[in-house]
């Protein structure tokens, strides 16, 4: 399978980049910095040749151009793409500011990162998705952009960043589902990565192999209904 991944240089992106390339899968990897930990998978994996199971490449999601050109390197590399899975994405209230405290600054950036990015993705690979055998678009999303279970008194941008990438998933399946696209959103449960922190639950390895396994579900269903769309790591469906 031929699996297109952003945010692949560190955190969840990075874990679920090796289980992919473990399972014998070819993944286009999408990362903007190159870390040490990036390198060493590049090392073990990638090589210049097109059968190449790992494929990095270079790319802002928030930068639409940088898209375009995504698209053509990948064009240059495969006919289709059987899953697209939108990862990366930034939480810039990691202090927690109070309401008299917040800074409006980020608020663009966020929402543009975290819920506009996936869409223009969408948008740019959709003919590569199209002619994959797949059909597959997986959003990571968190149970911070739940309205209905929302018990935040803070982090306003983040959870309204993942709110409207869920709408924006929703709005999707109803345009794509009729053509035999599956999508899903899923919670990756609170994972030890730079968003996550270090007293979080899952290592990034685990939270990784769930949402392999809950991807490859996606992959293998004829179809996923509205109230299977929205779910966590374990599968359980969450409140919109
Ligand atoms: N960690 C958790 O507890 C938790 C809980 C719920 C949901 N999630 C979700 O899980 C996903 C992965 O999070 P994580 O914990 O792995 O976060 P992370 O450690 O902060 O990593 C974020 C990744 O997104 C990339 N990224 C950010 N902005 C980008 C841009 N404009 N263009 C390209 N790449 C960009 C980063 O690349 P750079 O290195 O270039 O910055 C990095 O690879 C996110 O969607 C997050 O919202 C995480």
């Amino acid at each position: 399978m031929k699996v297109c991944i952003s945010g692949a240089n560190r955190g969840l992106g990075l874990a679920l980049t090796s289980v992919f390339l473990e399972q014998g899968h070819q993944v286009f990897a999408l990362y903007r910095h190159k870390g040490k930990e990036f390198i060493e998978l590049e090392q073990k994996w990638a090589s210049p040749d097109s059968a190449s199971q790992l494929i990095p490449l270079a790319c802002d999601v928030a930068d639409e151009i940088q898209i375009r050109q995504l698209k053509q390197e990948i064009e240059s590399k495969t006919k289709g793409l059987d899953m697209l899975i939108n990862n990366a994405a930034v939480h810039l209230e990691q202090q927690r500011p109070d309401l008299r405290a917040l800074d409006f600054s980020i608020y663009g950036p966020t929402l543009t990162i975290n819920a506009v990015a996936p869409l223009m993705l969408v948008q740019h690979l959709i003919s590569l998705l199209r002619k994959g055998a797949g059909k597959t678009i997986i959003a990571i999303s968190s149970e911070a952009g739940s309205i209905g279970s929302c018990w935040r008194d803070r982090e306003y941008s983040y959870c309204m960043s993942k709110a409207a990438l869920n709408m924006g998933f929703r709005i999707l399946h109803n345009r794509l589902a009729p053509e035999g696209f599956k999508l899903r959103l899923i919670h990756p449960g609170w994972v030890q990565t730079d968003m996550g922190g270090t007293n979080a639950h899952l290592t990034p390895r685990a939270s990784a192999e769930a949402v392999y396994k809950r991807s490859m579900e996606t992959y293998q269903a004829s179809s996923i209904s509205p109230e299977q769309l929205y779910i966590d790591w374990e599968g359980q469906t969450l409140l919109w």
